[in-house]
């Protein structure tokens, strides 16, 4: 029955870290997968998870989730993004549906624009997530891709964006990521964002947001949604996944939310049934531990604003390791402009590492980053012992 079927080709992310796992050296270093880690390269449990679990122990039953848990991750969800006063939350504006994290609530919309538009295509930025292309695939949305990072300054490639925005068909799918670009770390400015949108509007583009790290690129949960806001104001129809995976460090979990601006009200209803009819073919329901967390860390306020403090250490942390690291080349004597490791922003770092530079630092040097030369900034080590690191700092 299955003589055909070969082996699938490594993924760019998981593969590093099975690579990484297969290395007896002591000494091995992954800075692939971009997860959170403390100083000891162990992962980290927030505190505000901590409560939110003390609060609903034996609340659950084992039950399959409740619609009204899901109805309240997706209430507290969009006021995250859109903003708490704003008027497509208050007019019920839009169609809101639990999601199996951030992955997850892409391949719904994904499903979602194959099926009410069969011959659109999604424009990617190039470079973006890897599983962005795996995901619009495997939903048969054929990709292009747009402008986005200039190799020569690593940062944005802003004028060649503005091209491609303006050179796609009107009514084109974008996916955008509103901040802490991944893999690059480059995020527009506001301003940049302005001229964007009004690029968009102009052409009837359909923005989608992957907000897979609010709160990381400025520690600021609102300010690493203006670009959403900016959007929002300027009266765009858009779609948002959102994901908990790391602004509250619940990567096993798999929680997330899948939001589409509606014309009204009663829009909104008929999209949400189409959502869930997609989801419900798919995995039935989403699962209920983590979506508890997540709702009673954003319901409970004292427990809300733990978070709030908890990310704005995480984001001051990865900034500090960023200057720590430049700092540490440019005093080895490092001939080459190590700027943009301060400049970019958020959990990753575009390093500029050739792949040959890659290759021999895994062989030589135990050190695994993917082959985009992206680099985590958080690190995970075998013994626990990142001290030594250039991209670790004693600060925490
Ligand atoms: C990453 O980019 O490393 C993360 O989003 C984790 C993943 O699943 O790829």
């Amino acid at each position: 029955w299955w003589d055909h079927v070969k082996p699938a080709p490594l993924d760019p992310i998981n593969g590093v870290t099975e690579a990484f796992l297969a290395d007896p050296s002591p000494d091995k270093i992954n800075l692939g997968v971009g997860a959170y880690r403390d100083d000891e390269g162990k992962p980290v449990v927030l505190q505000c998870v901590r409560e939110a679990e003390a609060k609903i122990v034996g609340c659950e039953f084992l039950e399959s989730v409740s619609a009204s848990v899901s109805s309240k991750l997706v209430e507290e969800s969009v006021k995250l993004v859109y903003g708490n006063n704003s008027n497509v939350i208050k007019e019920g504006r839009f169609a809101g549906v639990q999601t199996l994290s951030g992955t997850g609530a892409c391949h719904l919309f994904a499903e979602f624009q194959k099926r009410f538009y069969p011959e659109s295509l999604i424009y990617l930025p190039d470079p973006t997530w890897s599983n962005h292309h795996n995901i619009w695939r495997d939903a048969h949305v054929p990709r292009r891709t747009f402008h986005y990072y200039n190799h020569n300054s690593k940062g944005l490639n802003f004028a060649a964006l503005m091209d491609d925005i303006k050179n796609a068909p009107d009514g084109s799918f974008f996916l955008l990521h509103p901040c802490a670009h991944n893999p690059t770390g480059v995020d527009p400015t506001e301003d940049q964002w302005s001229e964007i949108s009004h690029r968009f509007k102009v052409k009837n583009h359909f923005p989608f947001f992957d907000m897979a790290y609010q709160g990381f690129a400025s520690g600021n949960l609102d300010i690493d949604a203006k670009a959403i806001r900016i959007f929002l104001e300027d009266g765009h129809v858009i779609g948002c996944a959102q994901s908990y995976a790391k602004n509250m460090g619940l990567y096993g979990h798999r929680v997330g939310c899948l939001s589409v601006l509606c014309s009204d009200s009663t829009q909104a209803v008929a999209i949400k049934s189409q959502l869930q009819q997609i989801a419900r073919a798919m995995y039935s329901s989403p699962p209920v531990h983590g979506v508890l967390l997540v709702s009673t860390i954003l319901s409970d306020p004292d427990i809300k604003s733990l978070w709030v403090r908890e990310v704005q250490v995480m984001a001051n942390r990865i900034r500090r390791k960023r200057a720590a690291l430049r700092d540490s080349l440019e005093k080895l004597g490092s001939p080459i402009n190590w700027e943009h490791v301060t400049n970019q922003v958020g959990m990753f770092c575009f390093s500029g590492l050739t792949p040959d530079h890659i290759d021999q630092l895994a062989r030589e040097f135990h050190v695994y980053m993917t082959h985009d030369s992206r680099i985590s900034s958080v690190i995970s080590t075998p013994k626990g012992n990142a001290s030594s690191l250039a991209f670790s700092s004693n600060e925490s």
